[in-house]
């Protein structure tokens, strides 16, 4: 099932958690990196840090409910979907919450801060598995008919294109649907 909103052929959503994993993440990082050695440059960055990282999340946020909202009912990928995004908006509450607790000595951050920014990796680990499944599993965001020899997503064709017979138009769908939950192209040719 593809993404709604995509920025050259890809889900935007996926373009964007980077920031919000990567900040947040390294903040964390950062925080115990204080707690062993004492020193505050280290809670100084990761406030500055769970800051930008929220605002990317946010951003990422939005364009996951996007995506989510167009995931059929009743099917497993919505009721993952909804754990998923659920579980990151109380991810994003725990480093606001950090963020806040920590505005005013940023460098040196009351237990509550880093307790709170903990939290929110560690279920951070499980929303993550939870991302992990929508797409590597249940195909969510991944162009239908997707197979190893796809034409690039910039060619305007069907994943499915390229298995042999015609390369676009009325041939090319019904390829696409033939194909769409399958490596069919895989098997079909030669090594
Ligand atoms: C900042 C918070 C978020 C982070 C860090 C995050 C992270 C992820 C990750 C790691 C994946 C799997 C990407 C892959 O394996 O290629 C994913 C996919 C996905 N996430 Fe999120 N997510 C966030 C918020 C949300 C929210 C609020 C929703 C709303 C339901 C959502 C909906 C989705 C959907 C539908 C997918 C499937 C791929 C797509 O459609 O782009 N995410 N997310």
């Amino acid at each position: 099932m593809e993404s709604k909103v995509k920025f050259a052929g890809h889900p935007v959503h996926t373009m964007l958690i980077v920031f919000p994993l990567g900040l947040l993440a390294t903040a964390v990082v950062f925080d115990i990196v204080y707690l062993v050695s004492g020193n505050s440059s280290w809670t100084l960055a990761a406030y500055y840090m769970i800051g930008a990282g929220i605002l990317g999340g946010l951003a990422a946020a939005a364009f996951g409910w996007l995506d989510w909202i167009a995931i059929p009912r009743g099917t497993r990928a919505r009721r993952i979907g909804l754990w998923h995004g659920v579980g990151n908006v109380v991810v994003l509450a725990m480093f606001i919450l950090s963020w806040v607790l920590r505005r005013q000595s940023p460098e040196l951050p009351p237990t509550g801060a880093i307790v709170a920014g903990l939290t929110g990796v560690v279920i951070a680990l499980i929303t993550a598995w939870l991302g992990g499944e929508l797409v590597n599993r249940l195909g969510v965001g991944v162009y239908d008919g997707a197979h190893l020899d796809s034409p690039s997503s910039l060619s305007e064709l069907p994943a499915g294109a390229g298995l042999g017979g015609a390369s676009h138009g009325a041939a090319a769908g019904e390829r696409r649907a033939s194909t769409a939950s399958s490596f069919a192209g895989v098997n079909r040719r030669a090594p």
